[in-house]
């Protein structure tokens, strides 16, 4: 079953989410990071019983175990990880709890700094670093002495080593917010890659913080490379076989790290609040001390219905995210063959850590079919009524609007990425083949 391919047009109008409300209904919204997805048979039984029996009381502490429980042993049937129980606390969502980790660890000083590597989720951006230094260390680009990097997006050590000692001079305190992986473009950082970012962070004292929201969504990515059929996930001789996701703290060197956690963006549930907050067990403690002794954190925080959701998912959906994430495999490739028929000189990434396709079109505002003076997902929402994110979002501190749109008159810096959208593919193919068609004539 193809959970990307249940529900037509007519029916997806009928949501009521951000996704389908925000524009217009004659606007095809392949934007935020919602799926337009059947949720998993076990999931709609389960919730449906709770609703029914009226259970939608306070989360309770038995309720928080059992998600923490069912987080672990996701973590360490598919990619070999065995986090420990005792260092985790929870939180409503991944975006409040990556603020909370950054304030209790730089106190609402404005002389501490957060580091990010754009292109990033914008609230690295515009939320995380606000009141704080705002330090980028780009990943490193698309093109690379004016031709295609043909490995793009990687994490940039010598930018990183100038920012962590930089910001950390004179005793100040600096955060590395990291995207594992990365959105919008997909990257999955290597295990020797975030162990070289781990060794700068003891090196220069910086705090890392994780956000694994993406991860369960490269979960299944390589069980075809291994050659396993689905029932032997479940074996533990299989265990961490299966992903080529590395959760940060699976790494011995990752010291003064914290990771921040959810199930929501695989399962698509974002709407239902949970998500967990993990320190890191290494024997300097430093990490366990701010979670649980700087009086920020404490247990059973979180929603109740997300709570259980999130357990249902994690413990009994291994099969229905498996298809899943083949169904956007086969997105990705039928965005690949689409965009060469309807802007073949468009470049792109599609990296493999989600669902988005990170699309440059600067080849046509240079040929002159995008104006100069009008980014291009607001060129293709006025004129091919699609809606993708806008490039500059990602990159670049900005005001915008509740759709991730600029405020109109808003003061823009220029960034690498002003000619780039991010296009979500998780959708059924006949919006996608709509949308490209769509945006194709009128280049
Ligand atoms: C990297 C990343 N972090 C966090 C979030 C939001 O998570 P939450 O809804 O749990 O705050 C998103 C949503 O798309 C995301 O892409």
């Amino acid at each position: 079953m193809n959970p990307l391919e249940q529900y037509s047009l007519e029916e997806l109008r009928l949501r009521t989410s951000e996704k389908w409300t925000n524009y217009s209904p004659d606007v095809l919204p392949l934007w935020v990071a919602e799926m337009d997805i059947k949720l998993p048979e076990e999931l709609v039984g389960s919730i449906t019983q709770i609703i029914k029996r009226g259970d939608l009381g306070y989360l309770s502490k038995v309720g928080f175990e059992r998600y923490v429980n069912a987080f672990c042993s996701f973590a360490d049937r598919h990619w070999g990880w065995k986090p420990d129980t005792k260092m985790i606390v929870d939180v409503p969502d991944v975006v409040r709890g990556c603020t909370q980790v950054i304030n209790a660890y730089l106190e609402h000083n404005p002389d501490n700094s957060v580091i990010v590597s754009t292109p990033i989720y914008p609230p690295f951006i515009n939320g995380y670093a606000k009141g704080y230094k705002y330090i980028d260390a780009p990943l490193t680009p698309l093109y690379f002495d004016g031709k295609l990097s043909d490995n793009p997006f990687r994490l940039d050590f010598e930018a990183l080593e100038v920012a962590f000692k930089n910001s950390t001079t004179n005793s100040k305190k600096a955060v590395y917010a990291l995207c594992n992986p990365s959105n919008p473009t997909g990257t999955v950082h290597t295990p020797d890659e975030l162990r070289q970012l781990a060794n700068l962070s003891s090196k220069y004292g910086v705090l890392v913080v994780s956000d694994e929201i993406h991860g369960p969504l490269v979960t299944a990515r390589n069980f075809e490379l291994e050659n396993h059929v689905l029932s032997e996930c479940s074996n533990p001789a299989n265990h961490g076989k299966h992903s080529a996701f590395t959760p940060y703290l699976s790494l011995q060197e990752a010291d003064l790290a914290i990771t921040v956690c959810s199930a929501s963006k695989a399962f698509s549930i974002p709407g239902v609040k949970a998500a967990l907050v993990i320190a890191s067990s290494h024997p300097s403690n430093k990490a366990r001390d701010l979670l649980f002794n700087s009086g920020h954190f404490s247990k059973a925080n979180s929603e109740h219905l997300g709570v259980l959701a999130q357990t249902i998912c994690l413990n009994q959906c291994d099969e229905w995210l498996y298809h899943l994430v083949q169904a956007i495999r086969n997105n990705i490739s039928y965005f690949e063959s689409l965009s060469k028929q309807y802007f073949p000189l468009a470049k792109y990434a599609c990296l493999g850590g989600t669902y988005f396709a990170w699309v440059d079109f600067g080849e046509y505002v240079k040929n002159g079919s995008i104006p100069e003076d009008i980014s291009p997902a607001k060129y293709f929402l006025d004129n091919a009524k699609v809606a993708f994110n806008p490039g500059n979002s990602f990159a670049t501190p900005i005001d915008l609007t509740f759709s991730g749109l600029q405020k109109v008159g808003a003061k823009i810096s220029a960034s690498p990425y002003d000619n780039f959208v991010r296009i979500n593919l998780a959708t059924s193919q006949e919006i996608i083949r709509m949308a490209l068609e769509s945006v194709g004539s009128i280049l």
